[in-house]
């Protein structure tokens, strides 16, 4: 079969050969935004009379009924024809006869790949934060319901200070806050277009790229020729916030799979977002949290792999670059299908609040709260630390708690206890007095949601 840019060519490669440097395999993914990409092209050749009006009709009209055929699965691509673009042409030939090679005047494959990647990556963009939102929302309803909810709080896995539980789950808000912001900021850059800087050069043709870039409802265009087809960074920008994002969800199943274990029980994960095991009947696995921890591995795999192919290129396009797809189609698959999953499993999940409770009854996480309480009698914080130190280490020994530790055993370690000691050790009272600006004092926590309630609704 001939090639649509054979003529320079005394024999064709194998099929084999052919296969091997062929995109189309993934990306037809393209074949909408590869259209209107044409559409929007020829109306402006036809605009700036490069094109007669009959010859832009002929066109419009004829990639017209290939989108219907790419809608409706019925287009059958070719190896041959290596990638969406020259599929695309093909049919558009063979659909409205040698009127159809008009299409490509003024323009290059190298513009029309990176046109296609900006309009596909501005639609997934858009709707992954979308679905950021609806995490978000997910968390602030769980956080709703558990403000008074009190968790351990740790740092390095052990027991440091209570929380409220809303506090924890709203610590995971703000991270997507984060995200969603890096998100909508990297759409700045993703919506500009390079369509018309041609093969690398820009073209002798009078286009005008301001007129099509509005067209496919771009805010600007590339001021370089050599950039425009070259740039990768909006992918690169996508990959990394997209690992960040990831990498945020990971961290959050990695609790959700600790409080789901026997030996923390602070939540039960619904049915629908757990799996069983094929020879223990008792086991219900938290498989969904385990497999976004799992492919938060191939996001940052993608990232790397385009910072790898780009670091060695020079300008201007170069066929390394047809590598940039696989990496980003598998990751907008990926983080939406992880970020739906999460929806589901936060706004299903069961919260023992009555374990989380007893927990933060049995252990030493309110050491602190003694320790202020000297601090604020007017002893040297230092000095308070040491005295509850040792309170804890006789606690240990005797085998008690703070709060269940007779007071004589206070009296002795420091005259400055009073009887009242009793009522700030409760956790409860622990919590609710951790009252600083982001702190988890339920007051704060209280208006952190309004707060955050505030920001959705203006999304
Ligand atoms: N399939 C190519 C890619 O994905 C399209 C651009 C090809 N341009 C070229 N000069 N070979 O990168």
């Amino acid at each position: 079969m001939s090639k649509l840019w054979g003529g320079r060519f005394t024999k064709t490669a194998e099929e084999w050969v052919d296969e091997f440097g062929a995109s189309i395999g993934f990306d037809q993914l393209l074949v909408e935004e590869d259209i209107e990409g044409s559409l929007a092209h020829v109306k402006m050749l036809g605009k700036c009379g490069i094109l007669a009006e009959e010859e832009v009709e002929k066109i419009t009209e004829g990639l017209k009924k290939i989108l219907v055929k790419a809608q409706n699965g019925e287009l059958e691509y070719s190896v041959q024809n290596e990638d969406i673009h020259l599929n695309v042409e093909k049919f558009l030939i063979d659909e409205i006869g040698p009127v159809g090679g008009k299409l490509h005047t003024g323009r290059s494959r190298n513009d029309q790949v990176a046109t296609d990647m900006h309009l596909y990556l501005r639609k997934q963009m858009e709707e992954i934060l979308s679905e950021i939102k609806s995490l978000q929302n997910a968390l602030v309803k769980q956080g709703k319901q558990h403000v008074e909810t009190l968790i351990p709080g740790y740092t390095h896995l052990q027991r440091a200070q209570p929380v409220s539980f809303a506090h924890h789950l709203m610590a995971y808000f703000w991270m997507l806050e984060r995200d969603y912001n890096r998100f909508a900021d990297g759409l700045k850059r993703v919506n500009i277009s390079p369509l018309g800087a041609g093969a690398l050069a820009g073209t002798t043709f009078p286009i005008d790229r301001d007129y099509s870039a509005e067209l496919l409802g771009f805010d600007g265009i590339y001021e370089n020729s050599l950039d425009a087809v070259s740039d990768r960074d909006f992918i690169l920008e996508f990959l990394s916030g997209s690992s960040i994002l990831m990498m945020h969800l990971s961290r959050l199943c990695e609790e959700i799979i600790l409080w789901s274990s026997q030996e923390f029980r602070f939540i039960e994960l619904d049915d629908a977002f757990a799996t069983g095991s094929s020879i223990m009947p008792q086991k219900k696995n938290p498989d969904m949290a385990e497999l976004i921890r799992g492919k938060t591995g191939r996001v940052y795999g993608s990232l790397f792999s385009l910072l790898t192919i780009l670091k060695g290129l020079p300008l201007a396009y170069n066929k390394d670059m047809q590598e940039d797809k696989e990496g980003m189609f598998d990751t907008v698959t990926t983080v939406k299908g992880s970020l739906k999953i999460f929806t589901g499993m936060i706004e299903t999940m069961t919260v023992n609040t009555d374990v989380m409770e007893k927990a933060t009854h049995s252990d030493f996480s309110n050491a602190t709260e003694l320790a202020d309480y000297l601090a604020s009698k007017g002893m040297p914080f230092r000095e308070a630390h040491e005295v509850v130190g040792k309170l804890v280490l006789h606690c240990i020994q005797k085998g008690h708690f703070l709060l269940d530790l007779p007071f004589a055993d206070y009296k002795e370690a420091s005259s400055l206890f009073e009887e009242d000691i009793y009522e700030m050790l409760q956790p409860k009272t622990v919590v609710a007095r951790r009252n600083s600006a982001g702190g988890t004092g339920f007051a704060q926590v209280q208006l952190a949601i309004e707060k955050a309630e505030s920001l959705l609704n203006n999304k």
